[in-house]
């Protein structure tokens, strides 16, 4: 056929074939990727998933700090040995709102995404201030100091404004009380009213046991929200409806 013929000439000559083959992963790549920047959003909306409260936010950035992710990953990835270990596999809807994203690379402990809820605040605190003392053969390090660091909130406000900036969807009323639901989180007798309604799900307690809010009180908070905000007895994918 005279256009298989013609393909001859490109297949000779390796300048004109090195061209057309541009060509054609050009028109390709332009194909793929151009929708992308009309798309208002690619990860699908879950119900359930907010952004960090105040607290939990304080502990992320204390988790960020202390290098938790060079051994812990925070993406259960869909199969089946990691669903059966960890639970549901991780929407990325559930972590729209992490700048950065924890998902990480390296498990030298386990998966964190869905640790909130599996064991108690007692636990959480005892297991960071020595790891050994709840697993003998850990190789976790210990983390016992945050107790006696204390936080005052100072700058939440403007750490969630940080957040705002780069596509959190805080509200103005979220950013003016930042400060005050830092504080109405960790008293169980105080006003959470406004904290509960600004964040669905918050957890309201003395974390650590201790007078004061310490980065413990924070680093646990953050822990035991993780992974418990989508209710997945009535989740389903869209794909699937
Ligand atoms: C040197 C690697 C290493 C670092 C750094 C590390 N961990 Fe771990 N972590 C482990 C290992 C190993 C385990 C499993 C044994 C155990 O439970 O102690 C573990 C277990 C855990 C568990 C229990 C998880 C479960 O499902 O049983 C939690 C929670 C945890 N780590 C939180 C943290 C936090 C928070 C930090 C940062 C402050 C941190 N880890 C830093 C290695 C590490």
């Amino acid at each position: 056929m005279a256009i298989l013929d013609k393909h001859k000439i490109l297949e000779k000559n390796a300048t004109l074939l090195l061209v057309f083959s541009f060509l054609v992963v050009t028109i390709g790549g332009i194909v793929e990727i151009a929708p992308l920047f009309y798309l208002e959003n690619t990860i699908e909306e879950v119900d359930g998933v907010r952004p960090y409260s105040p607290l939990e936010m304080e502990g992320r950035n204390i988790y960020i700090r202390e290098g938790c992710y060079v051994c812990h990953s925070q993406m259960i990835r869909p199969m089946r040995d990691e669903v059966e270990r960890y639970g549901h596999y991780s929407l990325a809807a559930e972590s729209m709102y992490d700048h950065p994203f924890q998902w990480g690379s390296k498990r030298t402990g386990p998966d964190l995404a869905r640790v909130g809820g599996r064991y108690s605040d007692e636990w959480h605190v005892d297991h960071l201030i020595d790891p050994q003392s709840v697993v003998p053969e850990s190789v976790m390090p210990k983390y016992g100091y945050l107790v006696n660091r204390m936080v005052d909130g100072k700058y939440i406000e403007d750490v969630l404004r940080t957040n705002a900036l780069v596509g959190v969807p805080y509200t103005e009323e979220m950013l003016e009380n930042a400060k005050a639901d830092f504080d109405a989180q960790i008293d169980p007798w105080g006003d959470t009213d406004g904290l509960l309604e600004r964040y669905p799900g918050a957890q309201v307690r003395n974390f650590d046991g201790q007078p004061g809010i310490s980065e413990m009180d924070a680093l646990v908070a953050y822990l035991q929200m993780l992974g418990t905000l989508v209710d997945f007895s009535t989740f389903e994918p869209v794909a699937s409806r």
